[in-house]
């Protein structure tokens, strides 16, 4: 989705906006814009189609002095592609910019239109302007005009507005991500549509709630302030101090983020229980210790609802709760059966997908406690939810989510242990950790023999097609495998449960065909039989399977073997570190874009 970077401060601005947007492209995007007053007080705007950089060489040369500006990458929702439509989009003294959608943008433009308004582009953002310069030219100040015309548009958006006047900048949200940042020995104060263009330019962040309107004005006056939208003061945000020394933009020795995310595994979990049962996230478990729901409800999109799927199967085993895996883009349409007894617990890394926060409000609404696992702390979801559960993967750059996958299954089963009743057991306590810390150990290993798992993508890796496949708790994994080589290397692939290919899909096995095969020590007769059924008809086998397996090593074309032992229900999550890696290699092979793919964005905000 569209990211927004805003700035006041002392000289430098627009490079600050860049900077920030720069960090920003992981989201995915196909124009960007800048806008600032400069010198005398005027709004100048550049804005270009295409790569950052293209906006960044239009700037060359051009001695920018500005205090104030705002910048913005765009991922086209209404309107084409092209330099007019990208944002920022100004009239007169007003810039501003826009992530979301004005759904009912329409119902405003012949009105507009006859008070003499002339439209450049064809976006929705763009009626929220011509709404704002209407109520101006009708005689309210800059910020009653953006309250009166927030208060007519629906749909999840987010507004930064820029006022060359007052040179004050004015943000206002509801259903979609915003965070202001403030860093008082510089006296600069900022806002974004993600915390993370924040990192190192803010040491306090703030998180406005819906239709809270955030004042940004320059060092001699008040810096930040927030208001509701008929003027009075606000009190609905939360504020956490924010690392300032941590700058995640830096890859190290890794060519992407993605396998940078990969390797952080290790070390991630490692902390992940310390976190939970000696840190802070103690009191966190302490709460969901307390529920006993009659059925859970796990909704989210993506890999968060692949991770969601492990986490049934924890619920299940170790609590013997009836859980339910919920797409979120469908369960908000099914009128589902929710009551005060169940708990509904929504997964995301960004915590601003629009799909699971409008599932989250339709557990909410039918009085139905909600529980996220969530990567952002203070994002909509975590703000909206009454218990949370942080899933501690650090910032995420790769669109495609690796680490947080991970996290979030860990982050379930600790939920899964403490809704048990041996949450104060230090025994138990002690299995988990130790579990955990061998998990990052088995990764590591997995990590150490990445040159093996290179080796079989760049012999597979151009092939017509990928089925994924695994029994029960592996499952998952196979869809979660698919959708990550779908994502990053542009190939077709499907995850499916073993037993089903049978019925209907084996058609499609040729000698074109590679099949990645799971295999657990549980139910494994059954799936060594369908990977034979493959083999019968000329399919390329990967098989993942236990360390020492001679029948598996013979029947694959390549093996790669897994030392399962003592992982248990761990298991699914360590198998899924190769198909990270698989992926991963299988689209460096084929030379797409892995930590930016095509059409894709990090945060899915709308819906
Ligand atoms: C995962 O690799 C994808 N980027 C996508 O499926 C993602 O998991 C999904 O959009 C959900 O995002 P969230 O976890 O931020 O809610």
């Amino acid at each position: 989705m569209c990211g927004i970077v805003g700035h006041i401060g002392p000289q430098g601005s627009v490079e600050i906006v860049l900077e920030g947007l720069k960090r920003l492209e992981y989201r995915g995007y196909d124009s960007a814009g800048v806008s600032f007053v400069d010198e005398n007080n005027r709004i100048q705007t550049y804005k270009k189609e295409g790569k950052l950089q293209n906006l960044v060489n239009s700037l060359e040369g051009k001695n920018i002095k500005s205090e104030c500006s705002i910048g913005h990458t765009r991922w086209a929702t209404h309107g084409k592609v092209n330099d007019t439509n990208s944002h920022p989009h100004n009239h007169e003294s007003i810039s501003l910019v826009h992530n979301g959608i004005i759904e009912n943008a329409n119902d405003f433009r012949s009105e507009l239109v006859s008070k003499g308004y002339t439209f450049k582009s064809e976006t929705d953002t763009e009626v929220f302007l011509a709404l704002v310069t209407v109520a101006m030219d009708d005689g309210l100040d800059f910020r009653e005009a953006i309250a009166t015309s927030f208060k007519k548009i629906r749909g999840n958006s987010a507004f930064v507005v820029l006022n060359e006047k007052t040179r004050e900048i004015i943000a206002v949200k509801k259903g979609a991500p915003l965070v202001c940042g403030m860093h008082d020995k510089n006296s600069q104060v900022l806002v974004s549509s993600d915390p993370y263009a924040l990192v190192g330019l803010a040491d306090k962040i703030y998180f406005p709630e819906d239709e809270v309107m955030c004042s940004l004005s320059g060092a001699n006056q008040n810096l930040l302030s927030f208001t509701e939208l008929d003027g009075t003061p606000s009190k609905r945000f939360i504020s956490k101090v924010q690392e300032m020394n941590f700058d995640p933009t830096d890859k190290g020795d890794f060519e992407h983020y993605m396998l940078k995310e990969i390797f952080e595994q290790p070390g991630l979990i490692r902390a992940l229980s310390q976190y939970y049962f000696s840190g802070d996230g103690e009191s966190r478990l302490e709460k969901i210790s307390k529920l006993n729901p009659r059925h859970i409800y796990l909704s989210a999109c993506g890999t968060a609802a692949y991770a969601g799927y492990v986490i049934r199967d924890y619920l299940e085993k170790f609590n013997r709760i009836v859980t339910t895996v919920e797409l979120a883009s469908e369960f908000r349409y099914r009128n589902p059966i929710i009551g005060k007894e169940d708990l509904g617990v929504f997964i995301s890394q960004s915590g601003e997908t629009a799909d699971t926060l409008a599932a989250q409000g339709l557990c909410k609404e039918a009085g139905t406690e909600t529980v996220s696992i969530v990567n952002v702390e203070g994002s909509t979801l975590y703000r909206e939810c009454s218990e949370n559960l942080l899933i501690r993967a650090g910032v995420e750059v790769g669109v495609a989510s690796t680490k947080a996958f991970t996290q979030m299954c860990l982050t379930g089963r600790l939920m899964s242990f403490a809704m048990s009743g041996d949450f104060k057991n230090e025994a138990k306590r002690k299995e988990i950790v130790d579990k955990y810390n061998l998990l990052a150990e088995r990764i590591d290993e997995v990590l150490d023999n990445e040159h093996v798992i290179k080796e079989i993508a760049e012999l597979t890796y151009n092939k017509k097609g990928y089925f994924f496949t695994g029994r029960n708790h592996y499952y998952p994994t196979a869809l979660e495998g698919a959708l990550k080589l779908k994502e990053i290397a542009y190939v077709h692939a499907e995850g499916y449960a073993s037993g089903e290919l049978k019925h209907g899909p084996i058609a499609l096995i040729d000698e074109e065909m590679v099949n990645i095969a799971i295999v657990g020590p549980d139910l494994y007769e059954k799936t060594v039989s369908n990977i034979q059924e493959i083999k019968a008809r000329k399919g390329i086998i990967i098989s993942l399977g236990p360390k020492g397996d001679k029948e598996l090593e013979e029947m694959s074309d390549y093996y790669i073997p897994l030392n399962y032992d003592g992982l248990d229900e761990l298991m699914p999550i360590y198998v899924n570190v190769v198909n990270q890696l698989l992926a991963y290699h299988m689209a460096k092979f084929k030379g797409t874009d892995i930590d930016k793919p095509r059409n894709l964005a990090k945060s899915v905000t709308v819906e």
